[in-house]
């Protein structure tokens, strides 16, 4: 089923003649079809290779005899696209000119750069400091590809494994200190005119945040505020709460969150890459509503091109893999595509600036996190693997259950809360009516719960259209009711 050379040398041709300097969308496109190709021809070309090093798995949903396919083909994709984003450096960032007098007036400064900067056609093209974020999350990628490859290598203990992408996330975080700092949210405008005493909160809260603060100047000597001019002046600017380190901390949990949810919605073929795609391709229909609206004001624009760049590459390398991930699978993806995954999309949100709007796209994950909680922080067991049961009968896959052997009155109360809403399947014994069994803890379980038996392929393909419906959904509530809620949206309002 390989594609055919001719198709591949017609889509290397096209790719190359779209690349154009100063059409970065354009340009992405392009770079985007050759990572997929790149990837989709090396993809059969190393599978042996990683077989012969002991990358290699059991498919355990598939009738016997069993051959073990290739683990950790993530890698391919995740190496051919840093090697891309080091490639498309020179077509994204303009080298930004301060002349010496300039330095000594601020608003010399800023002049010569408005001049600079709007005279490459319509902004386009960042100018050399923001190339500091860029790098950073390349370097962020990086590392998160190398503690991927340490796990599928060792298999590291999930206790450990679960906070590696925090240490990974550090160059973000650190480039986002010098670069950017701004650490304000908006207050919704409920809180503080409808909700009573939420002003009181508000000031308590930032009461804590001071202390907080306070103590981490101590330490290190840093300061963690957002200065009033990062703002753009307007005459009816919201509420901000500015978080200062507990910004930083939240930046953190969502490095560490985004890379490990995606890995635990996992177990059938092609599911870890086909969310990333989706989730992609909802990043990316955002990042269009930005990008395509007049009068979006300049930082807006930059963030979300600043995220497109990072997407659609993304979603070419992924496309090739997902080829070879999909029923029946010829390879497994391994930890270290999933964690790579997620920390595109925690950089984007955190680097494009958008990272509450980015936990609305990643519902999915989250309902499947907090639903897993139980089995993960150990209330009831969890098994080393929760992939749902595949019947050798009649070749459907069925929920799988976690064996009980002993059942505390609280994990007993939460099961049995959970049967009522429909949110599990329990199994009693027989005599004694005891439960014995319940349905592993994860939506992909749950559909099948409530749709299943279903074949593996459709189950997948049914995960990935909720997880599409739910995904544009939250981009219409993100621009309707997010305004509304907030008081101010910014596609008129916002950071510099
Ligand atoms: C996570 C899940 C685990 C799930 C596993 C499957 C949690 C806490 N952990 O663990 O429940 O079973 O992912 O990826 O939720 N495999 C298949 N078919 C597939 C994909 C994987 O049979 O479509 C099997 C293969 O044997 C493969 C192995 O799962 O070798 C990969 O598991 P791994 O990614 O190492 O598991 P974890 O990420 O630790
Ligand atoms: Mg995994």
């Amino acid at each position: 089923m390989s594609m055919s050379r001719v198709i591949k040398g017609s889509l290397v041709v096209l790719a190359i003649s779209i690349i154009a300097p100063n059409k970065p969308l354009q340009t992405l496109l392009a770079f985007s079809i050759l990572g997929y190709l790149i990837t989709v021809s090396l993809i059969p070309k190393l599978m042996a290779s990683f077989m012969k090093i002991g990358l290699k798995g059991k498919d355990l949903s598939k009738p016997p005899p069993v051959t073990e396919i290739a683990e950790s083909m993530g890698i391919v994709s995740s190496v051919t696209y840093l090697f891309l984003m080091f490639g498309l450096i020179p077509f994204i960032f303009f080298k930004y000119l301060v002349t010496f007098t300039a330095l000594s007036n601020d608003s010399v400064i800023s002049d010569n750069y408005t001049d600079q900067y709007s005279s490459l056609s319509n902004n386009k093209l960042f100018p050399h400091n923001k190339l500091s974020e860029y790098l950073s999350a390349v370097l962020c990628l990086q590392s998160t590809v190398l503690l991927g490859l340490f796990d599928d290598l060792f298999d590291i203990r999930w206790r450990h494994k679960f906070f590696l992408p925090a240490v990974a996330s550090l160059p973000l975080l650190i480039v986002y200190y010098v670069d950017f700092s701004v650490t304000s949210i908006v207050v919704p405008k409920f809180v503080t005119d409808l909700l009573p005493g939420g002003d009181l909160l508000l000031e308590l809260l930032n009461q804590v945040i001071r202390l907080g603060n306070h103590l981490v100047t101590k330490i290190t000597g840093l300061s963690f505020s957002t200065l009033p001019n990062d703002y753009e002046y307007s005459h009816d600017q919201p509420k901000l709460l500015d978080l200062g380190i507990f910004y930083y901390v939240y930046m953190s949990a969502i490095s560490i969150f985004s890379p490990n949810s995606i890995n635990i919605l996992a177990g059938i073929n092609g599911l870890e890459v086909g969310q990333s795609i989706i989730l992609g391709i909802i990043f990316l229909i955002n990042d269009f509503c930005y990008l395509l609206s007049p009068g979006v004001p300049q930082a807006a624009h930059d963030s979300h091109l600043f995220s497109a760049i990072f997407i659609i590459p993304f979603i070419g390398v992924s496309i090739a893999l997902f080829q070879f991930n999909f029923f029946p699978a010829r390879v497994f993806v391994g930890d270290t595509y999933c964690y790579f995954s997620g920390m595109v999309f925690a950089i984007v949100g955190i680097l494009g600036h958008f990272s509450k709007t980015l936990l609305i796209f990643l519902l999915p994950q989250i309902i499947n996190f907090v639903y897993s909680v139980p089995q993960i922080f150990g209330l009831v067991p969890c098994p080393r693997h929760r992939l749902p049961k595949f019947n050798l009968s009649d070749g459907l896959m069925y929920p799988s259950f976690g064996q009980l052997k002993k059942l505390t009155p609280v994990s007993k109360a939460m099961l049995l809360v959970l049967e009522k809403f429909k949110l599990i399947k329990l199994t009693r014994d027989e005599k004694t009516n005891q439960i014995v069994a319940f349905s592993n803890m994860t939506i992909i379980n749950l559909t099948l719960v409530w749709f299943g038996p279903l074949r593996e392929d459709h189950l997948c393909v049914l995960i990935m259209t909720l997880q599409l419906l739910i995904g544009v959904s939250m981009i219409v509530v993100r621009h309707t009711v997010g305004p509304w809620l907030f008081g101010f949206d910014n596609l008129t309002w916002g950071v510099k």
